[in-house]
């Protein structure tokens, strides 16, 4: 490739070459991944790409190797009962993932033949696939020309351009920039590079730039700024909301539970009843308001605390027994199958607290 010597840097054509040349031989090996060069199904790229969202490749991959020996096509995923789905996906965390993973392998299957679409804009129709997925499902199982953005590749995208405007709002121009870097052939492969040097060389503290393949190109090197970037604005502080969970045993020692409604937080999940979530804390009475049923409440000692994406929780439960079970009122569950049910863990954590302070 023709090297311009008057070229702002990084020279945008060698970065590729250095960076392939690289992962030819550096690539982490994957379950999900074809070798270097070649293609991975469609299928395993999808359901690797939504597993990794926000969570690492480490407690990705017995899921991931769990759902593939269980479900080894679409069209299996797609005809799996959900419940079983959503118990398969318990630990991942953001449930409306495991949801969606469903409705677009039912999607797939039914509408598209089991074949994923293979164009970004394809892809991007389809339930849970958004901006990111699409890119990356294009790249690595199509080979198409697209740039996925994840927080490896914005890194690395900032570091090599020393760009320093704060995210998110830099996510716009790191997208471009990432852009301008992506090859003609090899797009696959050029966005896992990005994402491997970002894990294992060009880490977001003490980068290990005397081992990158980029050194000679990246201007944070350049200009010994690579520890600073990316710049992150502030960071909003999470709120603390509060609720009461009611812990009820009915006859036959069932357990009252209930499904969450399928949209929002945690939706479609099972839970222990509870009033709702807010800052405010709760007056006897309020909280009575929102109780399943009436009972003779006994407050439990201490409180559950768990931490979502935007706010911590902290939940005070309530002790009460049922008369009868009634299934107007929920789903009573006996405790023996607890274990198979598609519990949050905030909910896995309610329960040990009540069961803990149990005689
Ligand atoms: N994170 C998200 N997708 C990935 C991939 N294909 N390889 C490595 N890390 C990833
Ligand atoms: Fe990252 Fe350093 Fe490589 Fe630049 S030289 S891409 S900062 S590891």
């Amino acid at each position: 490739m023709p090297m311009n010597s008057l070229a702002p840097q990084p020279s945008v054509e060698s970065a590729a070459e250095r960076l392939l040349a690289w992962y030819d031989r550096h690539a982490r090996r994957l379950p999900w991944r074809a070798l270097p060069g070649e293609r991975a199904e469609p299928y395993a790229v999808w359901l690797s790409e939504i597993m990794l969202q926000q969570t690492t490749v480490a407690a990705v991959k017995p899921y991931y190797e769990r759902f593939l020996a269980r479900w080894p096509s679409v069209d299996d995923l797609a005809a799996a009962p959900l419940d079983d789905v959503l118990a398969a996906w318990a630990g991942l965390g953001y449930y409306a993932r495991a949801r969606n993973l469903h409705r677009c392998a039912q999607v797939v299957s039914q509408e598209h033949g089991g074949r994923f679409p293979d164009s970004e804009e394809g892809l991007r129709a389809l339930p849970g696939i958004g901006a990111y997925t699409a890119a990356a499902v294009a790249a690595i199982a199509f080979g198409r020309k697209a740039t996925p953005l994840d927080g490896n590749i914005e890194r690395v995208t900032a570091r090599l351009f020393a760009h320093e405007e704060p995210l998110p709002a830099a996510k716009k121009a790191l997208s471009g920039l990432a852009e301008r870097l992506t090859p003609e052939t090899r797009c696959g492969d050029f966005a896992q590079a990005m994402m491997d040097l970002g894990a294992t060389i060009c880490l977001p503290k003490a980068p290990k730039c005397l081992l990158c393949p980029l050194d000679e190109i990246c201007e944070a090197r350049r200009l010994d700024i690579a520890e600073t970037l990316p710049v992150k604005a502030p960071k909003k502080a999470r709120p603390t909301r509060r609720g009461i969970a009611f812990w009820v045993v009915g006859p036959g020692e069932r357990l009252l539970l209930r499904r969450r409604p399928s949209k929002g937080l945690l939706g479609g999940m099972t839970e222990v009843p509870s009033t709702e979530w807010r800052e405010a804390g709760w007056s006897e009475g309020e909280a009575l308001a929102q109780a399943p049923l009436a009972a003779a409440w006994e407050p439990l000692a201490g409180e559950v605390r768990h931490t979502f994406t935007h706010f911590h929780l902290e939940l005070a439960v309530w002790q009460g027994r049922a008369e009868t079970a009634d299934p107007e009122i929920g789903i009573w569950a006996d405790f023996d199958d607890l274990a198979g049910l598609a519990l949050p863990s905030v909910m896995r954590k309610v329960i040990a607290h009540a069961m803990k302070q149990q005689d």
